[in-house]
């Protein structure tokens, strides 16, 4: 009997997700292996709405942006329903039964290992491929669109190198990266911004005022500060700190939703933290700064020829792991080759940039500041 298997894209998308499409896709196909494309996220498995990947609709897809599949943040058991959050884990699991799946794929980064191990969780066989900007999926070296952004943000920060020196000015420069710091840092070091910022290393603005005049004092008129979108000062860190510990030590479930609230509103408002830094930067040293929010263009455009690669391996790993009747791992990327992690070992947990990190020591050898 022919086997049949359902793929999904979830989260943010990123470039590369239209190569992983196509390299499980083809590697499947070689193998005799029927694919249905889930359309946007878990939502089109609740819903069942797909469509079938022959071999006509994976040609030519190898370098576009995006994906063909459509993505969404829904999760399967909080789907926003008629305004509501419904549970939708069992239309999924009807979804899949009623096309005959072998196993369901979900392409996608943190919060989809998450769901992903809910599914598993119900019974279903599957498979997940890592993949974010951000570059924090735990048991993973790398996840593929993390190069191409770190590409982007990189050509960012040279070209606004030369505005910066012109004007004789401070560029303040966020990339994304959700709460860590991979992009900043990758970018902030390929670019070489003179202080990056990022969450792992809470920083001081004495000490971030103090990198720009020590270059001012040695002649140089500009400064470029790379600050990833969740970087925190010590002083948010502090509260980050107790807010967490007392939704810990709460006696009833109310007073932790209280702390949670509250640590919710903290990542609300911190949205805007790079407006606030430039202006306390512009303040702090008398000289105009200004501030360039890079967003979603790190996300957009072509994959780089690194994520083409990345994207092709874990996608034809995938389909060997299908063909060999595996399942409930994440495929990921050790050393030189493709290892499928245990969903459990994954799900909940997230990849940070240690402190003694070996680019974090190179940064700092070569005059960057960490503003810690
Ligand atoms: O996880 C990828 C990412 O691009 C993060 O870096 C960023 O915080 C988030 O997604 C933005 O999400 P959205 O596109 O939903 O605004």
């Amino acid at each position: 009997m022919s086997r049949h298997i359902g793929v999904l894209t979830s989260g943010g998308d990123c470039p590369g997700l239209n190569a992983a499409i196509r390299g499980l896709g083809k590697s499947c196909i070689k193998n005799s292996i029927e694919v249905t494309g889930f359309l946007d996220g878990f939502r089109g498995v609740a819903f069942d709405r797909s469509m079938k990947l022959k071999k006509e609709h994976l040609t030519g897809l190898l370098t576009d942006g995006g994906t063909i599949l459509g993505t969404s943040r829904d999760k399967p058991h909080k789907m926003p329903v008629g305004g509501k959050n419904m549970n939708m884990i069992s239309s999924v699991v009807e979804t899949y039964q009623r096309h005959h799946l072998d196993a369901l794929v979900c392409i996608g980064g943190g919060g989809t290992q998450k769901n992903a191990l809910l599914l598993k969780k119900a019974g279903l066989n599957i498979l997940t491929l890592p993949k974010t900007i951000d570059n924090d999926i735990y048991g993973t070296d790398v996840s593929f669109g993390f190069d191409t952004a770190v590409g982007i943000a990189t050509e960012a920060i040279d070209r606004l190198h030369s505005t910066a020196t012109s004007h004789h000015r401070n560029i303040i420069v966020e990339t994304m990266g959700h709460r860590a710091g991979w992009l900043a840092l990758g970018a902030g070091t390929a670019g070489g911004a003179d202080v990056v910022l990022i969450p792992e290393i809470p920083y001081s603005i004495e000490k971030v005022v103090e990198a720009i005049r020590i270059r001012r004092a040695d002649g140089k008129r500009f400064s470029i500060i790379a600050v990833a979108e969740g970087a925190i000062s010590i002083e948010d860190k502090i509260l980050i700190d107790q807010l967490l510990a007392q939704k810990k030590a709460a006696t009833s479930k109310s007073k932790a939703e209280k702390f949670s609230g509250s640590l919710e509103e903290f990542h609300r408002q911190h949205v805007s933290h790079t407006v606030r830094l430039t202006d306390k930067i512009t303040e702090l040293t008398g000289q105009e700064s200004r501030l360039t929010i890079l967003g979603h263009l790190q996300r957009g455009g072509s994959p780089s020829a690194a994520d083409r690669l990345l994207a092709t391996r874990l996608g034809a790993a995938a389909a060997e792991l299908i063909a060999e009747n595996r399942f409930g791992f994440m495929v990921a990327i050790q050393g030189d080759s493709c290892a499928p992690v245990p969903l459990e070992d994954v799900a909940g947990r997230k990849k940070l940039v240690p402190h003694d990190h070996q680019l974090v020591c190179a940064a700092r050898l070569v005059g960057t500041s960490f503003g810690a």
